[in-house]
């Protein structure tokens, strides 16, 4: 399986704080956004990943990871030129799977739990139909959401409803069977004229083959697109990191921990880390010899 993230969109919501910058590399916290749904695709053991942004932010996200080799992965960039949707991701995204299975983030998603690690990686196992999550939240109708009859099955699948007709929510983490292409190449804009994720959702649901796993109390999902939620995203890291002292969404630490990259190479992002707390954090990683056991 491979990861695709897409960091697209104008930021609106954010603006003016996304004049010149994507929302996706504003700062939650200690790191860039991006950082939290790239550590979703490496906890899930994907090596592999697309990078979807605008013309004029790509540069911008292939300056941050580069070719991926210092994380021991590797990492295409594809623009999408218009924010057409975010089943485009499956248009733009053909080449790069190669008629394989796959995983899209949304790259303003972050989701945290301890079991996550563990949970993601069976999903990437996933080789046909597609699996998406549930989240019990107060806001539904700024949502895709999803309705569960009595025995925990999904009955139906919309986007913003005005009138939602349950309170879960779907987070912005997709894994999908080697035909999503294919599927997503059938769909027709929506009203608003875009390529929804929820229809090719949809199609999968009513073609039975979609898995919608609820995320128990405990999760914290937080989507960082507006002003009030990306300070809230900020203090929900700080406070977590500073009580344990493990940081969240941490790749460097994520691909030593996965044995993608060696102690040498650890060791030279520690370098280029610098003497900001996230490379001091990193340095005393390296000191103590990891931390094997952090979620990260
Ligand atoms: C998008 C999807 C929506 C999903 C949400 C998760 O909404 O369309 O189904 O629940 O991401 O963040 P958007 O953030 O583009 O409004």
């Amino acid at each position: 399986m491979k990861g695709i993230i897409l960091a697209g969109g104008s930021g609106t919501r954010l603006h003016p704080v996304t004049s010149v910058i994507s929302k996706q590399l504003l700062p939650v916290y200690d790191k860039p956004m991006v950082y939290y749904p790239m550590s979703l695709l490496m906890h899930a053991g994907l090596r592999e990943v697309l990078i979807i942004s605008t013309p004029r932010d790509l540069p911008s996200y292939r300056e941050l990871f580069g070719d991926g080799n210092r994380l021991g992965m590797r990492f295409d960039y594809c623009e999408q030129p218009r924010p057409e949707g975010l089943a485009q991701a499956f248009i733009l995204g053909r080449d790069f799977l190669a008629g394989g299975p796959a995983c899209l983030v949304l790259g303003d998603n972050i989701l945290h739990g301890p079991s996550l690690p563990t949970m993601l990686t069976s999903c990437a196992t996933l080789s046909d139909g597609a699996r998406i999550f549930g989240y019990r939240v107060r806001d539904p109708e700024r949502y895709g959401v999803v309705e569960f009859d009595a025995d925990g099955k999904a009955l139906s699948i919309e986007e913003k409803p005005e009138h939602p007709k349950s309170p879960f929510a779907v987070p912005g983490l997709y894994f999908y069977g080697p035909d999503v292409c294919d599927l997503a190449a059938r769909l027709e804009p929506s009203p608003r004229g875009e390529f929804e994720i929820t229809d090719l959702n949809r199609c999968y649901l009513e073609q039975g083959r979609l898995t919608v796993s609820v995320l128990e109390r405990g999760y914290a999902w937080l989507d960082a697109g507006t002003h009030r939620s990306l300070i809230e995203a900020s203090n929900f890291i700080q406070a977590i990191e500073d009580r344990q002292g493990l940081k969240v969404g941490c790749v460097e630490e994520i691909a030593w921990n996965q044995g993608w990259i060696t102690t040498e190479g650890f060791r030279s992002e520690v370098e280029a880390a610098g003497n900001s707390t996230y490379g001091t954090y990193l340095a005393e990683a390296l000191e103590s010899g990891g931390n094997p056991s952090a979620a990260g």
